[in-house]
């Protein structure tokens, strides 16, 4: 037996670490204060519902389901009386209906919503007309305004972001069962500027079919009075596990466990956290948070990364190969991920790790237009996720699930798509707080996309 032990993990062991992309606050006490007054405050989630979303991304991992993972780049605290979040849930409904339609397979839905608020940045400051002042880290680090004040980390932003999540949350649960998500109601899913398109078409179509199926099973006693699971979706909520003294302090003990070292512990933040291609150091500050708390756990994997990086950040999070742990979030860039992904997945497979694989087909795929406009190209984003299912079929292993970028909004921000947005219309509606999003419309369309990838698996 091994009896020299390692301390026990505590919500605070990542302070030991090396912690890249966190903010220089500069009133420390203010910090801690706003800490100590977020431990007070209740969990925004709670273990059942982690562990019944781990239940269903094992059922990802064996191939039996599908995970669509979606929203805002940053959310901003100015939630548009609701709409913001309404929009992303009501885009995030109608893909999963297009995806379970044609997997024949339940979608496990997760927002990057409800606290999605921290961003990591590539440069600590920026410069404007000669002066200089940190960079915008996130709503729930400073402001984007560029301006002194604006810029200087505020603790009390740690308070507003866990607010503005609760509020989301409470909205989001309200439309997962009040009857805004009852299959019955999937017409009305779709904004006036989706309806008109060609997928907006495709999709009513679809919602026909889907209709008639309704009311035959209604006729056969299965209505939305009797059946829950026709009036009623499950959805989750995700973000990047970045600002780690906000993760502690909601950090919190699982509920029934004996209270001894060994109880486990669980983010209480959001269901699902992930690691950010920025802060996946083994020895770093963010690994050493999140190998400790009982969430499903992913991690961004770049172009940079070798199976051996892979293998080792397994080890750290998912010691003991627990399906639905572990979600390794793939963005390589299109036409590099046909040389990269291939050897990652037969690491993984020989090394008999039962993960899900997520395509992130944004993050690899990031240009500014001429015009000066951090922009995507639709026709680049589908070419990775094809890219992802070809690599999968090659190898025998499971393309499970999409992690896209995405309001439901009329947004002009990435380029292509049914609309054919080209650099002139970029500047229209360019309103998102850090990368730009797939519209409605463009969602619905790589909706489609993929449902037929998932169709041709299924032969
Ligand atoms: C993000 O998901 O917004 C992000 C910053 O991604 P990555 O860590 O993959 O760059
Ligand atoms: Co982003």
């Amino acid at each position: 037996m091994n009896t020299t032990s390692t301390p026990a993990w505590q919500p605070d062991t990542w302070r030991a670490h090396p912690a890249r992309q966190l903010p220089a606050y500069p009133d420390e006490a203010a910090l801690a204060a706003a800490c100590a007054q977020l431990r007070q405050f209740p969990p925004l989630v709670v273990e059942g519902e982690v562990q019944a979303l781990r239940a269903q991304l094992a059922e990802v991992a064996a191939g039996r389901a599908f995970l669509l993972q979606g929203g805002d780049c940053a959310e901003s605290f100015d939630t548009q009386g609701g709409a913001a979040a309404r929009e992303t849930f009501r885009v995030l409904l109608q893909m999963a209906v297009v995806l379970t339609y044609a997997a024949a397979r339940p979608v496990v839905k997760v927002g990057r919503i409800a606290g999605q608020y921290a961003k990591p940045r590539s440069a600590d400051t920026e410069t404007q007309g000669g002066v200089t002042l940190p960079s915008y880290r996130g709503d729930i680090v400073n402001g984007a305004g560029f301006s002194a004040p604006e810029r200087t980390p505020d603790p009390q932003r740690l308070l507003r972001a866990y607010s503005a999540s609760a509020a989301t949350l409470n909205l989001l649960r309200a439309l997962a069962q009040g009857g805004f998500a009852d299959l019955h109601r999937l017409h009305g899913w779709t904004t006036d500027f989706v309806r008109a398109s060609p997928q907006g078409r495709r999709y009513e179509a679809l919602a026909g079919r889907i209709t008639e199926t309704l009311n035959f099973m209604a006729a056969c006693g299965f209505t939305s009075d009797s059946t829950p699971q026709l009036r009623e979706v499950a959805f989750h909520t995700s973000h990047e596990a970045l600002l780690l003294p906000y993760e502690e302090a909601l950090t919190r003990p699982a509920e029934d466990a004996p209270i001894d070292a060994a109880r486990p512990w669980y983010a209480a933040s959001a269901h699902m956290l992930w690691l950010g291609e920025r802060t996946r150091q083994l020895d770093g500050a963010h690994v050493a948070y999140l190998r400790g708390v009982a969430n499903p756990v992913g991690v961004k994997i770049g172009p940079t990364a070798t199976a051996d990086d892979v293998l080792r950040l397994l080890d750290a999070i998912d010691p003991h190969a627990e399906p639905g742990r572990a979600v390794l979030i793939t963005r390589m860039g299109a036409g590099r991920l046909p040389a990269l992904l291939p050897p990652l997945l037969r690491a993984v497979r020989a090394a008999g790790r039962p993960v899900v694989w997520s395509c992130d087909p944004m993050h690899g795929n990031t240009v500014t237009s001429a015009n000066g406009y951090k922009t995507r190209d639709f026709g680049l984003v589908v070419q990775e996720v094809r890219e992802f299912f070809a690599a999968h079929a090659q190898e025998g292993t499971v393309a499970g699930g999409l992690h896209v970028e995405l309001t439901g909004q009329d947004v002009t921000e990435c380029r292509g798509g049914g609309q054919n947005l080209g650099d002139e219309h970029l500047a229209e509606r360019y309103t998102t707080a850090c990368d730009p999003r797939l519209n409605g419309s463009q969602s619905l369309e790589l909706a489609f996309l993929v449902a037929d990838l998932l169709k041709a698996r299924r032969g």
